[in-house]
């Protein structure tokens, strides 16, 4: 299944309000492999699928925005094996989108994160799958490849540095981060319940969603357990 398919198949599910923005740490991929003996890459290459599965889920929820954490800045420290095989399972993907172009619906992909240190190869089909998908209006897929929210802010200011200013403000900084809006629910599989470096700035006033499944088990009814939480909580924005 292709990221882009059209949004005829909606939902079975039904809510009175889904996250405008809705942040997912795909987390648990070794663990999920550990357990069955087999090696971590196996685990990624099953998380690649529910990726997959949940991405359209949330198109099919007129989810507006949903960023998805796929490799921070610190995950180069793993073994060049394993970073190789989760570059490969995003290869595959962006050229699975780019078949699918010409049929996509009408959603659109972004990254966010460093370009330094990604090959060449990837970049230019990241680009092509940025632009081909620039003029959709659907839900917006960001990809956060090779990101770190500390990174993101740090570059931000050094930005507004470069500009010459010497005093800043919030706005400053939002204007100068990747231009990912404020999110509003961060679901985090595999038992950990931690940020991770993800959406730092973004994620001030987000509500947060734990489970102990590990992402390679994730289900639909797993986004609709959280999403189901999400609708009863009650957000005040520290007023
Ligand atoms: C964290 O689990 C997962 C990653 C660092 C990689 C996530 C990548 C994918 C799911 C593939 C993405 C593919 C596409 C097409 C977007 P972990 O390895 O840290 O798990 P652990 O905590 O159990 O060791």
């Amino acid at each position: 299944m292709a990221l882009f398919s059209k949004k005829e198949k909606l939902s079975e599910a039904d809510f009175q309000i889904v996250p405008e923005h809705l942040g997912i740490i795909m987390d648990g991929n070794g663990r999920w492999a550990k357990k069955r003996g087999l090696p971590r890459t196996a685990g990624h290459k099953v998380g690649a699928e529910v990726f997959r599965t949940i991405c359209q889920e949330c198109v099919n929820l007129g989810i507006k925005y949903v960023t998805f954490y796929a490799f921070s800045t610190e995950n180069w420290k793993r073994p060049k094996s394993e970073v190789d095989a989760i570059m490969a399972l995003f290869k595959d993907y962006l050229l699975e989108a780019k078949r699918d172009f010409v049929k996509a619906g009408n959603n659109r992909i972004i990254f966010i994160g460093e370009r330094e240190g990604i090959s060449q190869e990837l970049l230019d089909l990241m680009d092509e799958a940025e632009a081909e998908t620039a003029s959709h209006t659907g839900t917006i897929v960001y990809l956060a490849v090779n990101y770190g929210g500390r990174q993101e802010i740090v570059s931000a200011v050094n930005k507004l540095i470069a500009q010459g200013k010497t005093e800043i403000d919030e706005n400053d900084i939002s204007e100068n981060i990747y231009t990912v809006p404020e999110c509003d629910l961060i679901i985090r599989p595999s038992g950990e319940q931690r940020l991770s470096n993800f959406l730092l700035w973004q994620a001030a006033y987000s509500e947060f969603w734990y489970s102990d499944v590990l992402w390679p088990d994730f289900k639909k009814e797993d986004l609709y357990s959280a999403l189901r939480e999400f609708e009863k909580r009650n957000r005040r924005f520290g007023g």
